[in-house]
């Protein structure tokens, strides 16, 4: 019985010694497997007589059982071993900031021109959209711009194939050709509403609707530096009725100021300028009161008492219609509000930066 009590004990210590399940399958082996201690204890019986047999056959089914009894106690230890090592290693912190899916938002320049077209909106201004790709017509010619401007040179602008040598394509550079567009189908609209007899009476007596709109949009030069980039953004605005003058203009740009900068005594100076379809024209410079940039004149806009010549192409009487026009820089206006520097920011497309006006 001794002997069977070694076989035991030296299967438990195999046993505790396994380190893991595959090491405790080949210990169990050891003893209970086919050739196994047990096992082979359990052949030695064939050659006792029957009573002996009989005890001796007792003794090690007990031993077998405290074997197996050890073994399957192994087994669940290591089962929750494995266990509690799974859940140390997967274990949540609940104290953790959350993983947050990135949450996305207007790009600076986009917040500008939503702005402008609200501030414009609240004062009966009507949003044109118009093409990037533009005719010489529109871009130069219908605004009075003659063949030997500066701006029409390959130098200066972006032309694109398609066109042909009268009518070359361009990639606009200014959104100043929205102002025929929008003039010539507000016109042709209310020609149309009319009926025959009152044509002539409904465009030159004031029944037509005055034309004012704004018309944001991306335009394109060859042009690049911290404040230039080959594109960038404008906002032409447009007036003309029978009795719209400078005066108005002067109302209309100093409020739109004053409320995009949320500053009551920033100052406005129109200095004498020239562009071809304007006359007389000028540029339109701010002066903010206060803050960093107190002091300085800041140049915002190009505007100007609408060019009889461009009246004229709108398909109106320039006798009888008059208006203004401006032209500013979403950008620069985005630059000055948020005080940076590099207008090449914008457009990089650097996410550090860009999120910060989330
Ligand atoms: N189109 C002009 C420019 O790009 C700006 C402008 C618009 C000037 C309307 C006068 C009137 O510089």
């Amino acid at each position: 019985m001794h002997e069977l009590n070694i076989v035991v004990d030296s299967a438990k210590v195999a046993f505790e010694q396994a380190a893991t399940p595959a090491e405790l399958e080949n210990a169990k082996a050891l003893f209970l497997g086919k050739s196994g201690c047990i096992t082979e204890l359990m052949k030695g019986l064939s050659a006792l007589g029957v009573d002996q047999k009989k005890s001796r056959g007792a003794a090690i089914n007990q031993a077998k059982q405290a074997i197996e009894l050890a073994l399957n106690e192994r087994r669940q230890k290591l089962a929750d071993a494995q266990m509690q090592a799974q859940l140390q290693a997967e274990a949540l912190d609940v104290t953790l900031p959350g993983r947050k899916r990135g949450q996305g938002g207007l790009h600076p320049v986009s917040l500008t021109l939503e702005r402008i077209e609200a501030i414009f909106g609240s004062m009966g201004f009507d949003v044109a959209q118009g093409p990037e790709i533009e005719s010489d017509w529109f871009n130069f010619t219908a605004l009075n711009t003659p063949e030997d401007h500066p701006a029409r040179s390959m130098h200066d602008t972006f032309y694109v194939e398609g066109g042909s040598v009268t009518a070359p394509n361009l990639l606009r550079t200014h959104t100043s050709p929205m102002q025929i567009r929008y003039a010539v189908q507000h016109v042709k609209r209310h020609r149309a509403t009319a009926s025959a007899g009152q044509v002539d009476e409904v465009l030159f007596s004031g029944v037509m609707p005055e034309i004012r709109v704004i018309a944001p949009g991306r335009t394109y030069r060859v042009d690049s530096d911290a404040t230039h980039s080959p594109m960038f953004h404008q906002c032409e605005g447009l007036w003309v009725g029978e009795n719209i003058s400078f005066k108005d203009l002067k109302f209309v740009f100093t409020d739109f100021c004053r409320t995009f900068f949320e500053s009551d005594d920033l100052v406005l100076r129109f200095r004498p300028s020239f562009f071809p379809f304007t006359e007389p024209s000028a540029e339109i410079d701010i002066q903010f009161q206060r803050g960093p940039l107190a002091g300085r004149w800041l140049e915002v806009a190009g505007s100007g008492q609408v060019h009889p010549n461009v009246i004229r192409n709108m398909g109106l009487e320039p006798e009888k219609y008059i208006g203004f026009a401006f032209g500013m820089g979403p950008d620069r206006l985005t630059m000055l509000r948020y005080g940076v520097n590099d207008l090449r920011l914008f457009f990089d497309g650097d996410i550090r930066f860009l999120s910060q006006f989330i």
